[in-house]
This record gives C-alpha cells, structure tokens and sequence, in this order.
C-alpha cells in the first residue's frame, strides 16, 4: 500500500506517456497522492486536462508561472513528495538530468530534489542503447537514480529490442519497494570505506591502485536505504558522493584510519577500501628531481595501519558487525577464509579482480561471503545488487540469530 505517500510524477514526451494515466489510476487506488508536472514535449501526448483529472490536483507545466508568490515554488514541489517519478524518462530528459540542466520546470525540480528519484525509460532501441544513453544512465545510477525497466519487446516504431516503458504495475512495485516503510538498520550507525589510498611520495606523485570505489560507494547507499546512518570515508575516486550519506573524502591510509576512529561507534563497519599495503616511508617535500644520467631514487617503504584489523579489535568500543574484503587473484576462498581470521572480522566479502574478470572499475561482480557458518557463492550481480543482498544480511544479521537463521 502506498497510504498517505506522495508521488511528484514527472511525465516528459514520448510515446510511452499515455501510461501515466493508467500509473495515475493504479498509484490513487493504493492510497497515494499524485501531482503531475508535465513538460512540453509532453503535452503533445497526454493532456494537462486528463492528468488532473486523474490525479485531482493542479498539473504543472511552467516554470515562470511559479514566480508569483501564490505559486507553488519549484522546491515546494519537490519538498511536498516522498518520490520523483519520470515517466516516460525519454532521452532527452534522462541527458538533461545527466547534464545537470535546469532549462524547464521538470528539469529543474529535477536537479533541486533531494528525494529519491526513480526513472523508467523509454525509447526507440537504438536511442536507448547510444553511448551517450549508455553513458547519461551510468552517471545517473551513481548519483541513485533508480531505474525500473526498459523492457524488451515491440516498439510503437515498429522495432524490436530493449526500450519500451515498463507495465504501470511494474512501476508501481518499483515504487513501492522505495517507499517501503520498512527499514531495519533504522537508528543503527554504519562505517564504510571505499576506493583506493594514495600514498604521496612527493607533492606530486603517488602509490595507488585501480579501485574504483563504486562497490564501497553502492554498500553506503544500501546501508542508507535501509535506514542506517552512514558514513562513507572515500579515498580519491571519480564516483559521486552517495545521496543521503556523510560522506568524508581522504587521501592516504593513515588519513582513512583516523576518519574512521573520529566517525564514532558504529553498530556496522565496512571496509571495502583497497588500502594501499605500504607507503612512503619519508615522502619528499619538495618534487623530486630527475638527475640525467642518475639512478632512480630509492622508495623506502613502511606498512599501513591496517584499518580493518584495527576496527575488528575486541573492545567495547568494536562495532557488532565488522566486514571485510578480499581481493584476490589467486586462492580466492581459502585465502579468504584465512584472511578472516587473521584480521579478527565477523564477515569477509570475497571478489576475484584477475584483470579479465573486470570487477575493478566494472560494472558487475561474483563474490563469495565468507562468514563463522560457511562460505557461500553467490550468483555474477551488478555491484548495486551485491550492495543491496548485503545490507539486508547485515539488517537480518543485527535483528538477532532468529531471523537471520529463518533467512538462511
Ligand atoms: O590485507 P588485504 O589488503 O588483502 O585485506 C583486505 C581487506 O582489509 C579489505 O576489507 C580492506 O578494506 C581492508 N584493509 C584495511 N586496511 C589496510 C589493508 C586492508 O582496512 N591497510
């Protein structure tokens, strides 16, 4: 049931829009309230005049017409929702969310929200499959858009492929598992680290590695969804900051460590960061000079603080659930296995990065969780989906041995 919940749906110009109608209807009869903000490209399939007399409230169309005081504010808009829907997320409109433009009123309540938005494209096949769809969609998802379909089938341009509009019942699932009032880790703290370290050995060159930070990134949000207040301490990457998370951004190990230990108790500490090993022991303060004709200067190099092994440490102050990663390229599990003891964590998340696997800067990844009862392989998932089946072990996991016992 959507009771008492608030949908701003945002219906843009395709062919596909005629199923907000029938959204309108479908969402009204589950409880929830609709107003519609429709752009121009979309009034030339729907009427205002049909969505307001579905949704029984004012349609929106133009920006300049808020001016007036009396108006509804472009942020009142957004302030009055609980969700954005886009229906049909043509596009165009999917480029202009992408693109940050604020050149209509759909647009820019689209870029001033900070509720959660969810989008179901729709599209001619090709469209939706162009590097630059391709490209504005993955921007999207890192910013958590969430996206329901398209799906495969036939296309009002008498094509064949992915790009038509999800089934308004579809949405509505879609819709109502955002909204669900069920969160778990609601009250429960949560520490996740991501991405890589770097490890300075002068002003201007550095030790890393190839993470990405966006499974890190996508464990923060799902933590986020399902209540948990989270923060995220990120080394450098190029994903966005997580919607609704603290997010503390860091450069070296040593930096990651004390981010940590300043973030407080937490009820759940994740570290999904790919920590540098070792770093310099006395970077220089000044460029170092290259000498022609000279040998390379030595790196003398030290350890890090392990910040995993330092977070698992016994104590009043260790959080109830402390998980790992394990990175590996060889000996996955029993490596894996090993490395949970050694570091003291309860769980330990096991993914294969040997470079033609592709999980680093990918898109999906195969894991294995290794926990004190066995080990167990899960399916090739989107990082999204990992994030998502992990912070709900981890919610079933604090709700007590009953229920994460009836969810084994
Ligand atoms: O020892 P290794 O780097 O293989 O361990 C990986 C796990 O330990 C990951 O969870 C990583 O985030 C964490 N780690 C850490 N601090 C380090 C090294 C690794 O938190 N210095």
């Amino acid at each position: 049931m959507l009771q008492g919940k608030r949908i701003l749906l945002i219906v843009a110009g395709g062919i596909a829009a005629f199923k907000a109608l029938e959204l309108i209807r479908r969402l009204r009869e589950r409880g929830a309230a609709v107003r519609c903000i429709l752009t121009e490209a979309g009034a030339r399939f729907v009427t205002p005049l049909s969505l307001q007399a579905l949704s029984e409230d004012r349609v929106y169309t133009d920006m300049f017409s808020l001016t007036d005081e009396s108006e509804m504010g472009h942020i009142q808009l957004s302030r009055d929702a609980d969700l954005l829907v886009v229906v049909p997320a043509t596009a165009n409109i999917l480029a202009r969310m992408a693109g940050g433009l604020a050149d209509d009123l759909a647009a820019t309540v689209l870029l001033a929200t900070d509720k959660p938005v969810l989008a179901a494209p729709a599209m001619n096949v090709r469209m939706w499959t162009h590097a630059a769809t391709v490209a504005n969609v993955e921007i999207l998802k890192t910013r958590g858009v969430t996206f329901v379909g398209p799906n495969d089938g036939a296309m009002a341009c008498n094509e064949h492929g992915p790009g038509r509009m999800s089934e308004p019942e579809e949405i509505v699932a879609a819709i109502e598992s955002m909204l669900a009032t069920n969160r778990p880790l609601a009250g429960k703290r949560a520490l996740v680290t991501s991405g890589p370290t770097r490890e300075a050995i002068d002003p201007v060159r550095y030790i890393s590695n190839h993470s990405s930070g966006k499974q890190g990134h996508a464990i923060a949000t799902a933590l986020a969804r399902l209540g948990a207040e989270v923060t995220l301490v990120s080394g450098p990457v190029a994903v966005v900051d997580p919607p609704g998370v603290r997010t503390i951004h860091v450069d070296s190990a040593d930096q990651m460590l004390a981010a940590c230990l300043a973030a407080g108790a937490v009820d759940i500490a994740v570290c999904a960061a790919a920590v540098a090993d070792w770093k310099v022991t006395a970077p220089s303060g000044a460029k170092i000079k290259k000498k022609v004709g000279a040998q390379p200067p030595p790196l003398e190099l030290s350890p890090n603080p392990d910040i995993l092994a330092t977070l698992s440490k016994p104590g009043p102050r260790r959080p109830a659930l402390v998980v790992g990663f394990a990175a590996e390229t060889e000996n996955l599990v029993a490596n894996a296995i090993d490395k949970r003891v050694r570091k003291g964590c309860d769980w330990i998340v096991a993914n294969d990065v040997s470079p033609a696997i592709g999980t680093f800067g990918g898109e999906r990844n195969t894991v294995h969780l290794i926990s004190t009862v066995g080990v167990e392989n899960w399916p090739t998932l989107t990082k999204g989906e990992v994030a998502g089946r992990l912070a709900a072990r981890m919610a079933l996991h604090l709700a007590g041995p009953r229920s994460a016992a009836a969810a084994e």
